[in-house]
């Protein structure tokens, strides 16, 4: 579905990442894992080209979306960011009504929409939020809990009928019981997408993730800039029962990060 080919991303004269291979499949969930600043953020924003809105990010190499580059020129980067959506750390709801929200997204893409409601009611539904807003899709969306604002933006991105969806630590900013939820809910998603989640729960891309992707972060030789690079990519129970290198054994372990 989506593929890094020798994929570096700069801010600036620093590569925060180098060189990643690795391909996402259909209706997979897909983690990635890995300390603190090995550039997992850096990575997902340059799967959906969001690194374009970041000052001096630069992304060298190929990302491959149904095998197209989704950095070609010829590319609409807004088209790539419909198709290819993201959820944030943070529950980031506009400051309108819980149906705006919503109707938004296929709205500003100039999406043909026979029936808005519909769609929203659609939206909502997949994202497991309908029954609790279907009696106050009018009211502000900031009246809602975390955990239902971050499902109210999964129904968002879902609006404007994407292929993957990536999520940044979605429940980081959750309670157990919300985190939960939204982890029931990306069990059903993936039937219909392709889901990519950087989390730093190993417990949770335990739970949820087909595959799992670890990283960590290397000093350069002659600089001492620490650079993200991939260790070791494998079906998740593999990664955390017999992992092969030995950074990604100690990581799960424990003993860093
Ligand atoms: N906007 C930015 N400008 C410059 N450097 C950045 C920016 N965002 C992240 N970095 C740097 O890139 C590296 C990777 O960061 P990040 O992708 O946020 O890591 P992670 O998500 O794994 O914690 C870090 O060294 C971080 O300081
Ligand atoms: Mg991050």
């Amino acid at each position: 579905m989506l593929r890094c080919e020798n994929v570096d991303v700069y801010y600036g004269d620093f590569r925060a990442v180098t060189d990643v291979n690795l391909s996402f499949g259909k209706n997979e969930i897909t983690a990635l894992i890995g300390p603190s600043g090995c550039g997992k953020s850096t990575l997902l924003r340059s799967l959906n080209r969001m690194n374009d809105l970041v000052d001096g990010a630069r992304v060298d190499g190929q990302v491959l979306f149904q095998d197209d580059d989704i950095y070609a020129k010829n590319v609409d980067p807004i088209e790539v960011r419909r198709r290819i959506g993201m959820v944030f750390q943070k529950p980031n709801p506009f400051p309108k009504s819980i149906y705006d929200n919503i109707a938004y997204g296929p709205r500003v893409t100039g999406m043909k929409v026979s029936n808005m409601d519909d769609l929203v009611e659609e939206a909502l539904t997949k994202a497991a939020l309908w029954g609790e807003v279907k009696d106050k899709l009018k009211q502000s969306a900031f009246g809602l809990s975390g955990g239902q604002q971050q499902r109210l933006c999964i129904a968002r991105t879902i609006a404007v009928k994407p292929d993957v969806i990536l999520m940044d630590e979605p429940c980081s900013a959750l309670d157990p019981i919300a985190t939960m939820r939204i982890e029931d809910l990306m069990n059903d998603l993936r039937r219909e997408y392709t889901i990519i989640i950087v989390t730093h729960n190993m417990q949770q891309a335990a739970r949820v993730a087909d595959r799992t992707a670890f990283f960590t972060a290397l000093a350069d030789d002659t600089t001492g800039d620490r650079t993200g690079v991939l260790v070791e990519y494998a079906p998740t129970s593999q990664i955390f029962e017999h992992p092969k290198d030995q950074r990604t054994e100690d990581y799960i372990s424990g003993r860093f990060g």
